[in-house]
């Protein structure tokens, strides 16, 4: 048995213990790490049995990878399960080649071998890292990971500046992962699979200390396959939106947030004696997931709780280039058949046969289907049109986009993202400069979706 403290102290200080080593060249700092995946038995809660998961360095949720905008991150990952896997580095604008994406950007790692990340970091903010082999398998299985960039670690990152990693798990009577649900095509053609326990930071119910008083900065993660998540402080019904899928916004005020899957939003909260629990509040009754114990433990105010804003702004958009993305599929859609492997097949086949159930443009997607080739340099308008059933959360890799919408509050706004959760039937515009090139992934991160068909590459060249 675990020896366990009293309270889980969740700050960000608390997590950066952690193994890493730091070493110059060329003036840059490198900052390195090891991971490593391997199946682990993990405790939940302090009265149950331990679950059977696959994890990072024995860790749920895997260890805080931080680092200073400006340094050089490298990540020698080895691979001990029994099938091969990648890491991708979620919202990076990375490096293609260190983009983690099987048959795309690299070679699987096999069992056994090691692979050694090395990529500039660019920008602050809100990320995280999981495995993208059969994400909808290894990331269920707990193969992931926060990533906090910061300006200035020794300015930051104290105790003031809270992680809540939010999963959704799909749990057993013997409290072990749901194994016979991987490959459900009942998910698969419907939300994603959902699970039926929520954690925090790898913990059922915790109870996160915060330091008595003062402000906070509170960084929230969805790691789920599959389930949006609304969470509210209850108590607190205006809260501060300060960054979105790690980028600093302009403050904007909301009741609650809600995430699609491996959407991140940084809050602030101007006091922290205000706050009591923290509600998962997409069902009519609040699901109360965690509260928040007030510790006295010398209290730092050193910290630079808000970024400063770099001013993106949304570029004039006379001379950008158009592509028109049509969903389709799923249950209870208007797809009849798509092409797959170059052969036009009706969805029945196509579903029973191959587990493909959704399209971009009528092509059953995949790793190697081109949504489109464009240049670089170019400006570019994704015209997406969820015309499915279902709500998505499309993820593009390598760059982030603008959207204009009413996300979090009912002001429309642009906001930089580098996923959009999107409503059943809604048309919406991705914007962004195609300044970072090679093959990059649009997918929807319900990771059973895209497994089944929503996915494709936007080559930049
Ligand atoms: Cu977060 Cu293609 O992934
Ligand atoms: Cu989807």
């Amino acid at each position: 048995m675990i020896c366990r403290r009293k309270f889980l102290n969740l700050s960000i200080a608390s997590f950066i213990m952690m193994s890493s080593k730091e070493t110059y060249a060329e003036g840059k700092k490198i900052k390195r790490y090891k991971l490593v995946a391997k199946a682990t038995d993990h405790s939940f809660s302090n009265n149950q049995k331990l679950t059977n998961l696959w994890l990072l360095n024995n860790s749920c949720p895997g260890p805080l990878i931080t680092a200073e905008k400006g340094d050089i991150l490298e990540v020698e990952f080895t691979n001990l399960l029994g099938e091969p896997t990648t890491l991708h580095w979620h919202g990076i604008r990375n490096l293609n080649s260190m983009d983690g994406v099987p048959y795309v950007s690299q070679p699987l790692v096999e069992t056994g071998e090691t692979f050694v990340y090395r990529f500039p970091i660019n920008e602050t903010g809100t990320y995280w890292y999981h495995a993208h082999n059969k994400a909808w398998e290894h990331v269920a299985r707990g193969l992931y990971g926060p990533l906090i960039i910061t300006n200035n670690l020794n300015n930051s990152l104290g105790r003031r500046d809270i992680l809540v990693v939010a999963d959704d798990w799909l749990i057993n009577e013997n409290n072990q992962v749901d194994e016979e649900s991987f490959g459900n095509l009942m998910h698969w053609s419907h939300a994603g699979r959902y699970g039926n326990r929520l954690s925090i930071n790898g913990q059922f119910s915790p109870k996160i200390e915060i330091p008595s008083y003062g402000p906070l900065r509170l960084r929230f993660i969805n790691t789920s396959n599959a389930r949006i998540l609304s969470f509210s402080l209850l108590n607190k019904n205006s809260l501060n939106v300060i960054s979105i899928d790690g980028i600093s916004c302009k403050l904007f005020k909301t009741q609650k947030i809600v995430l699609g899957p491996a959407q991140r939003v940084d809050l602030l909260i101007e006091d922290s004696s205000q706050l009591k629990s923290l509600f998962e509040v997409s069902n009519k009754e609040p699901l109360k997931v965690a509260d928040f114990i007030p510790t006295d433990l010398e209290i730092e105010d050193r910290l630079n709780l808000i970024d400063p804003i770099v001013h993106h702004e949304v570029p004039p958009l006379t001379s950008a280039k158009i592509i028109e993305i049509h969903m389709q599929g799923g249950a209870m859609g208007n797809l009849s058949s798509a092409i797959f492997e170059g052969e036009k097949k009706e969805l029945r086949e196509l579903a029973l046969d191959h587990s493909k159930l959704w399209a971009f443009n009528g092509h059953i997607g995949n790793y190697d289907f081109q949504i489109a080739k464009v240049n670089l340099g170019d400006l570019i308008i994704l015209k997406v049109w969820n015309d499915t059933n279902w709500p998505h959360s499309m993820h593009l890799h390598g760059q982030h986009f603008w959207v204009n919408s009413q996300e979090l509050s009912s002001d429309k706004r642009y906001l930089l993202r580098d996923t959009y959760l999107m409503d059943r039937g809604e048309k919406s515009e991705f914007i962004f400069k195609a300044n970072n090139p090679g093959d990059w992934l649009f997918h929807c991160h319900m990771l059973e979706h895209h497994a089944s068909g929503m996915g494709g590459v936007i080559s930049v060249a």
